[in-house]
């Protein structure tokens, strides 16, 4: 049995006074939440998330990692930085990354190599965009996001990795992919893990991101290979957050 997990991700979103209300809220509605809930901050608040956060279920994840471990690379974080502050988990390869950083496939696998090789679990991120779902080609883009990662870290490395599938049109827009092709595309990405080995793709969690929300959670995370939600707008709101959270 996979554990139900959502992951908030709050992008660029947040102030002293938003992380404290915020964290606060979240672990006011904890005690009846079974699944395992993660909160991804920026980088400036990792500090002040971790110690709200300290001694509860809640856990504190990044959002990105430099590939390198320390040096000139002005403006980047490394992974020896955010386990510094706590942090267990790392977003690796989100489509905003992809998309306004030029983050490659193989930029994104040696991310989540360098995130692996530190302890850290990454929240490895695949998605197509509108024109690739609608020429068809939804499992060519997800397949050759995910090959580059099992080329680079081999497929027992999944056991550590947790996969988020979002659909690039759904993020942010208000649009989520119906359970129907939210599920289709996971079953695709396990068969797809399940091609190099069958226990791995069955343990790896595989959760949905792109415009969930308190109303659609329950259906989408009840499908039988959607283990969770990376969710962005409403993990900004406390009580929409929570209500995804004990969705699981
Ligand atoms: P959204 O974002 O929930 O606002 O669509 C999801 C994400 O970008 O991870």
């Amino acid at each position: 049995m996979r554990q139900t997990i959502v992951a908030g991700n709050w992008k660029m979103n947040a102030s002293k006074e938003a992380v404290n209300t915020l964290v606060m809220g979240i672990l006011s509605g904890m005690a009846d939440v079974k699944s395992k809930v993660i909160v991804c901050a920026p980088f400036p608040y990792l500090s002040q998330a971790e110690a709200l956060a300290t001694h509860s279920q809640l856990h504190i994840g990044a959002q990105d990692i430099n590939v390198n471990a320390s040096g000139a690379f002005t403006g980047e974080v490394s992974a020896d930085m955010i386990k510094d502050f706590g942090v267990e988990h790392v977003i690796v390869g989100h489509s905003e990354r992809r998309s306004l950083y030029g983050e490659t496939d193989g930029v994104v696998a040696e991310k989540v190599q360098v995130a692996l090789d530190n302890g850290l679990t990454p929240l490895f991120c695949i998605g197509e965009l509108l024109e690739e779902r609608e020429s068809g080609n939804t499992e060519a883009v997800v397949s050759r996001q995910i090959n580059a990662v099992i080329d680079r870290v081999g497929i027992e490395a999944f056991k550590n990795i947790i996969v988020a599938y979002e659909p690039v049109w759904a993020i942010g827009t208000g649009v989520t992919a119906t359970p129907q092709q939210a599920q289709d595309t996971h079953a695709f990405i396990r068969s797809l893990l399940a091609s190099h080995d069958s226990d791995i793709a069955q343990s790896t969690p595989i959760l949905y991101g792109g415009s969930m929300n308190p109303a659609n959670a329950e259906e989408l995370i009840g499908c039988e290979d959607i283990d969770g939600g990376l969710i962005g707008g409403a993990s900004l709101k406390p009580d929409d957050f929570l209500r995804i959270c004990k969705a699981g």
